[in-house]
């Protein structure tokens, strides 16, 4: 790892190929113990966190449309633009850099695993 692959505490990581990002669909990917979830918007590739800000549910699971996430569990939605609750009613996602170097997307995670308090729950079924 060079000090380039470093920014502040958080570690540049290749995660997918481009072409495997597709808008309107969500995909998960395990880094450093965080779980980024990676989706396509307008021109942009999205990496949040994949853990509701309310109640910790997954928001891979829920749907994505008009370009907002909606949360399985209470139906709150997350705008992809900024990663804010539409309507306020939560706090912002967590949000991780994204670049794209030949093809392959790299995202910056922080440099230590997540707490508790940044991990989804999983839920029964
Ligand atoms: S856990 Fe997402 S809206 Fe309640």
């Amino acid at each position: 790892m060079t000090e380039q692959d470093r920014v502040e505490d958080q570690v540049w990581h290749q995660v997918a190929t481009e072409d495997a990002i597709a808008e309107g669909q969500a995909t998960v990917h395990a880094v450093n113990g965080w779980q980024v979830l990676l989706t396509r918007f307008e021109d942009d590739i999205v990496a949040v966190n994949d853990r509701c800000t309310h109640a910790a549910a997954r928001l891979s699971t829920g749907r994505i449309r008009r370009g907002a996430l909606m949360c399985p569990l209470h139906g709150a939605r997350f705008d992809l633009a900024d990663g804010r609750c539409i309507g306020g009613a939560y706090p912002t996602l967590r949000r991780f850099p994204v670049r794209v170097a030949n093809g392959v997307v790299e995202v910056a995670v922080p440099a230590t695993p997540p707490g508790m308090d940044e991990t989804p729950v999983e839920l029964p079924g």
